[in-house]
């Protein structure tokens, strides 16, 4: 029995899996294609959402955003999500706009429920999101995953207050969405 040989493999493999794995995460991004980091991110930010959102989500989010080609490390993509969470959160601001204009209005449960909706989103997009900007921006991912919980549970109020009245959600889809990409940011922050 070599013993000396059994404590040295034993000791040299994890080894190589940090030399490889550091080796691989410092692999120069390539011009044009999402950083290498990504399929790793979004590894740990599944194993870390609780279920809110897959793996295939976080990468098909994470390759849909130009702004993920320019990110250098999880603390970067954590923004992607945070600013991606925001973009959905304005459109569909503007969709319940639109709807209300068309005239879905307070008249009626569906309109009743979208200008619920509309003040959830309002402070969603001016207040919520830039506050949890400027915290994930800081590093101070404790108070930005605290900020997107309430991004995410404006979102799921809004949903609820259809689903309580037994009306059809007009953005049930939409609430879904920026449910998901508040869970997505958060998990980020999380491994940030
Ligand atoms: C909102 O997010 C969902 C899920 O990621 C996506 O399918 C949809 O295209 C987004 N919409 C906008 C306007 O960003």
């Amino acid at each position: 029995m070599d013993s000396t040989f059994t404590d040295r493999s034993t000791t040299a493999i994890p080894l190589l899996v940090l030399l490889m794995t550091t080796i691989f995460l410092d692999a120069p991004p390539v011009a044009g294609e999402p950083p290498s980091e990504v399929p790793f991110a979004c590894k740990g930010a599944a194993a870390a959402s609780g279920g809110t959102f897959t793996e295939a989500f976080c990468l098909s989010t994470l390759h849909g955003s130009k702004s993920t080609v320019g990110a250098a490390d999880y603390a970067d993509l954590a923004l992607v999500a945070v600013d991606l969470a925001t973009a959905n959160a304005t459109a569909t601001e503007a969709m319940i706009d639109a709807l209300l204009a068309a005239g879905t209005n307070g008249a009626t449960p569906e309109g009743l429920g979208l200008q619920s909706c509309r003040a959830l989103y309002g402070a969603v997009v001016r207040q919520y999101q830039p506050e949890c900007r400027a915290a994930v921006k800081d590093g101070r991912y404790g108070d930005g995953k605290a900020c997107l919980g309430r991004t995410a549970q404006e979102a799921a109020a809004c949903e609820r207050w259809f689903q309580q009245r037994k009306v059809a959600s007009p953005v049930a889809r939409e609430d879904d969405a920026l449910a998901k990409l508040a869970s997505l940011a958060i998990a980020l922050a999380s491994i940030a």
